[in-house]
């Protein structure tokens, strides 16, 4: 692979004491073009600036997909992978949902550890440290015509991080606006899909709420997703999520979640969950934790569900579930426990031949 280090490294004057999510970014990135049906050699470059045509497709349609895993630095000073491949099979299953050619397995996954080899240093090993990884591919074809692009441009870039939220949310229950519908996009990591939710957010936001809950978009009645997360009850000892459906995206946190429960012997439901069963439940003692997960987040605990003007506090619990799984998820992220469902893997730290 064609790797070209940057002649500056931002690594030591990079404050890693100040990380808001997302933007601060490592030194270099990865770079694949799709060109006369096929996908192109890689190659990593210095993170910088692209250019491109205003009349790139992706500019006007979104013809766009992305993905969210993170690294971990293991005690030996080793980065770790959580789940690598399930992150390349949703990033295809989005692909093929927005009529974008697939990316090989070799391009992602060695692209990947070229990548990290390079920048493994950006990965912190303090705890609370992770390198949040954004794989997206864009139609990257110099046209306005209202079709799918025949260009597409696939890259992995890398961001330091700490916290998405510094504590527990409040959360609003959304009854105009959608995320997604039935036979739509919502199943897929698809550009356009965080882009629709930027408003009814700005609104809670506004109204004081961390974030919405996402109801379906037919009648406001069922619960599907909270934010960028999936969102769990526990009610009367029961776990609660939404069952996956071409409206919620299958979140690996959600999925490493429901093993690790299953693992536990605990009562777990993937089922449609009503927004009035919530609302009772709240009502008779039996909603004893709310939480959402997702790569970004990990696991976070949610304080208050508001529906209309009815504020349903959650209960502080003693030992809450969501804390005892996201520290069991850590614990396996950063190597701290014995990987039992081999989720993890190791960059090796040898430099590659330039
Ligand atoms: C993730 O958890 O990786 C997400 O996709 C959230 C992101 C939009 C910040």
């Amino acid at each position: 692979m064609k790797i070209t280090k940057t002649s500056i490294s931002r690594l030591n004057t990079t404050d890693f004491s100040n990380l808001p999510f997302g933007t601060v970014f490592s030194d270099h990135m990865l770079v694949c073009h799709y060109k006369d049906g096929e996908w192109l050699a890689p190659q990593i470059e210095p993170y910088g600036p692209i250019s491109m045509f205003p009349g790139t497709q992706v500019l006007h349609y979104g013809q766009s997909v992305f993905e969210g895993m993170k690294a971990f630095k293991n005690n030996n000073d080793e980065v770790l992978l959580f789940r690598k491949e399930e992150n390349l099979k949703r990033l295809n299953q989005s692909a093929v949902r927005l009529s974008i050619p697939e990316i090989p397995e070799d391009v992602f996954i060695n692209g990947l550890i070229e990548l990290l080899k390079l920048d493994g240093e950006w990965c912190k090993a303090d705890d609370g440290y992770s390198l949040y990884i954004r794989p997206f591919i864009f139609a990257s074809s110099e046209w306005i015509k209202a079709s799918s692009s025949d260009e597409f441009t696939f890259m992995i870039i890398t961001s330091p991080t700490i916290n998405y939220y510094p504590g527990s949310i409040d959360l609003v229950i959304e009854q105009h606006f959608s995320r997604a519908t039935n036979g739509g996009v919502g199943y897929a990591k698809a550009a356009g899909n965080y882009a629709g939710s930027f408003y009814p957010t700005k609104k809670a936001n506004a109204r004081g709420f961390t974030q919405v809950i996402w109801t379906d978009s037919k009648e406001h009645k069922y619960i599907e997703e909270s934010g960028t997360m999936n969102i769990w009850f526990r009610i009367d000892n029961k776990l609660i999520t939404p069952s996956l459906s071409d409206s919620i995206l299958g979140g690996i946190t959600r999925d490493s979640i429901l093993k690790l429960a299953i693992d536990a012997g605990i009562d777990v439901e993937e089922r449609i969950v009503s927004v009035a069963e919530i609302l009772e439940a709240s009502k008779n003692g039996t909603l004893q934790e709310a939480f959402g997960t997702g790569t970004a987040v990990t696991v976070v605990a949610v304080k208050s569900i508001t529906l209309e003007d009815i504020k349903m506090n959650i209960p502080t619990q003693e030992n809450p579930i969501s804390m005892r799984f996201k520290k069991q998820l850590q614990d396996l992220q950063y190597g701290r426990s014995e990987d039992i469902f081999s989720w993890t893997s190791k960059v090796t730290s040898s430099i590659t031949a330039f």
